[in-house]
């Protein structure tokens, strides 16, 4: 107390003034310098790092980030999760948002598969992503991406590093849960023409139609041999959607090592709704379970053994492939 008093008797307040100045001045250039501005492209970043950095006075760059939180913009995904279309994708990335580490694309962005979004560049694409702090990862997910024979070489093309997330269900399953979906929308739209699962699945002579779209997107093994020739299995992520959906958990747990971050989830967050039908979560124990809307976990048609055993045949060597292609086995 006599020093400070000792100090402000002997320095005017304009001297005061001056120094602190100084000090701003002198902290405001180091952090620039040194850490980028922010916006700043990071290669550009890293450059300056290389050049500048013996000069400099010594600077943790992601403290620095994160008390300030200066470094608040829109990256380039992490991860994506590429499908599959009703395996339980939108559930995924609600309960990944959970995670403190996580930020997510709340729409499908589908930039790799619409020409016209990808004709735009990559600075659209990142434009769509969310805002994220620095040690946060971004994550996005367009189903139809696991489908469309185009994406894995352009998302190759635009990064070497992505770690992909596609999550599987039972392909009989799948279809059903697909048709129910398209149905849904005939109903909106109020198309005259709702065939039966079983008229838009089986051909007049009860063969598999195999022209039929949803037909085709269950059959995994056919896709995922076109992701294998851009990317390691290693940097692919299988999760089973059948079990997601009977414990979140379990499967949540193994995003979180997959990707690399910070043990969060707990068996407790996750609350079976008998209303819902499915898991819904909480973020602490005094919060009110949240669900999915409407549009997920709707009613399936009954669908005959006879026809479910049919379609079940058809898919066989395909899983069989699948398997051996993920290197992991389901139940299907
Ligand atoms: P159904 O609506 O046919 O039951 P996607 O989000 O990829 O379209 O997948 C939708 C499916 O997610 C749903 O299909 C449902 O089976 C599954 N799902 C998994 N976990 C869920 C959850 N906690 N709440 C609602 N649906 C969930």
């Amino acid at each position: 107390m006599e020093l400070w008093r000792g100090l402000v008797n002997r320095c005017s307040l304009k001297q005061l003034f001056v120094t602190c100045l100084l000090c701003g001045i002198v902290f405001v250039a180091t952090y620039h310098m040194k850490c980028g501005v922010p916006l700043m492209n990071r290669e550009l970043v890293l450059e300056r790092d290389v050049m500048d950095a013996r000069y400099l006075p010594s600077v943790n760059c992601s403290s620095f980030h994160q008390e300030f939180q200066v470094d608040e913009r829109k990256r380039f995904p992490t991860a994506i999760i590429i499908g599959v279309k009703k395996g339980g994708t939108r559930a995924l990335l609600t309960m990944l948002e959970l995670h403190p580490s996580v930020v997510t694309a709340h729409h499908e962005v589908h930039y790799f598969d619409y020409d016209e979004n990808f004709q735009k560049g990559v600075e659209s694409y990142i434009d769509q992503m969310p805002v994220s702090k620095p040690g946060q990862i971004t994550i996005e997910k367009s189903p139809h991406y696991f489908v469309t024979d185009v994406v894995p070489q352009r998302m190759r093309m635009v990064s070497q590093n992505l770690k992909l997330i596609l999550i599987v269900k039972d392909p009989v399953t799948r279809l059903i849960s697909d048709f129910t979906q398209l149905d849904a929308k005939k109903v909106v739209n109020k198309r005259e023409k709702r065939p039966s699962f079983e008229e838009a699945v089986l051909q007049r002579d009860g063969s598999v139609n195999t022209n039929y779209i949803p037909v085709q997107v269950s059959n995994y093994a056919v896709h995922l041999t076109k992701w294998l020739k851009y990317f390691p299995l290693s940097q692919i992520l299988i999760l089973d959607g059948d079990n997601f959906v009977a414990n979140p958990y379990e499967e949540l747990l193994k995003v979180q090592t997959f990707l690399q971050i910070k043990p969060f989830y707990t068996r407790s967050q996750f609350v079976f709704s008998d209303v819902k039908g499915f898991y819904c979560w909480k973020m602490n124990i005094q919060q009110e379970p949240k669900c999915l809307g409407d549009k997920k976990g709707r009613t399936h048609p009954t669908v005959s053994e006879n026809v479910k055993q049919k379609l079940k045949q058809y898919y066989q060597s395909s899983n069989e492939q699948f398997y051996k292609l993920a290197q992991q086995k389901f139940n299907w």
